[in-house]
């Protein structure tokens, strides 16, 4: 039995791990992405080997052979959805790249000045991981002055681990220390349990669900703003295309999506337009 101990903050083994063969990286990989729109480039081995290890360790398989061994006779079996949670980048942080927060302060505003009072303001976090985009789009929210107006803001993403850490609003001193300013964190957070809680008025508008990119989203409704920021690296052009697209049809008239630093919808879809003067932020084109 290895002994390897879990660094705080990732999913990554000390030790070194066992290593895959290509038959049976090709299984993971193909499973991978058939479910999650992940691809796993054959670069990658090192990552699936170190990621891995973890799952065999607790269902005491004696390496990666057999846990391949299981999922090639049960591609179906519950080890599928543990192995994708395991192969997900969760990293993220609050207000993260700072300059798609500030295009919401400035935008919260006009939205509330157009659309009727009555009608709730429904803004999407696509791919929330541990839940810091979301609680920075509440914050945003609360400051920004909305008076009585509903705000709902709804978090989603494929890791049920990462979606039951978001629930929690539950952070360690070295996450609140990522992004979040000294005023915001004595605002909207108290110390609780080890590390600092969201307060009942941030948590109050948030709401997590486990959500696969790759599942029709119409269930979802509709939204005026969506981020999906830092998940479609991780996609293919064509899966790139058709999240896009599914995306698109979840928007309101005028609706923004938020994208992340490195990703854009250039050489992907016309559905969406850069909006002007404004970082990663693009326009949902009318049907
Ligand atoms: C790097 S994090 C990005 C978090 C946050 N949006 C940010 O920018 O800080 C990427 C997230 O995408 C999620 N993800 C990957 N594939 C997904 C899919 N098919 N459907 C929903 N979420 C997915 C992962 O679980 C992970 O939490």
């Amino acid at each position: 039995m290895s002994t390897a101990v879990i660094l705080p903050g990732s999913k990554n083994p000390a030790t070194r791990p066992d290593t895959i063969s290509p038959a049976d990286f090709a299984v993971i990989a193909d499973m991978v992405r058939a479910r999650s729109g992940i691809v796993l480039g054959v670069d990658k081995a090192y990552l699936v080997e170190s990621r891995l290890e973890q799952i065999v360790r607790n269902h005491r398989y004696s390496g990666l052979a057999e846990l391949t061994a299981r999922l090639r006779s049960n591609p179906n079996d519950p080890l599928a959805y543990e192995i994708v949670d395991a192969m997900t980048t969760n990293e993220t942080l609050f207000f993260r790249d700072a300059k798609p927060f500030d295009h919401l302060r400035r935008h919260l505003p006009v939205l509330h000045a157009t659309i009727p009072a009555s009608q709730p303001l429904r803004i999407w976090s696509a791919a929330a991981s541990s839940g810091q985009e979301c609680y920075s789009i509440a914050i945003t929210a609360l400051e920004a002055g909305l008076g009585t107006r509903t705000v709902q803001i709804l978090g989603t993403d494929i890791s049920a681990e990462q979606v039951a850490r978001a629930q929690q609003g539950l952070y360690s001193e070295f996450e609140v220390q990522r992004g979040l300013s000294t005023p915001n964190l004595i605002k909207y957070f108290r110390k609780a349990d080890g590390g600092w809680r969201v307060n009942d008025p941030v948590r109050r508008l948030v709401e997590f669900r486990r959500w696969n990119l790759m599942e029709d989203l119409r269930p979802l409704g509709m939204f005026e703003l969506v981020f999906c920021r830092n998940v479609l690296i991780y996609f293919d052009i064509p899966t790139k295309r058709r999240v896009l697209a599914a995306i698109w049809e979840r928007m309101a008239p005028g609706g923004l999506l938020y994208l992340g630093g490195a990703e854009t919808t250039f050489g992907v879809t016309d559905k969406f337009v850069p909006c002007v003067g404004a970082h990663q932020v693009y326009s949902a084109v009318p049907a």
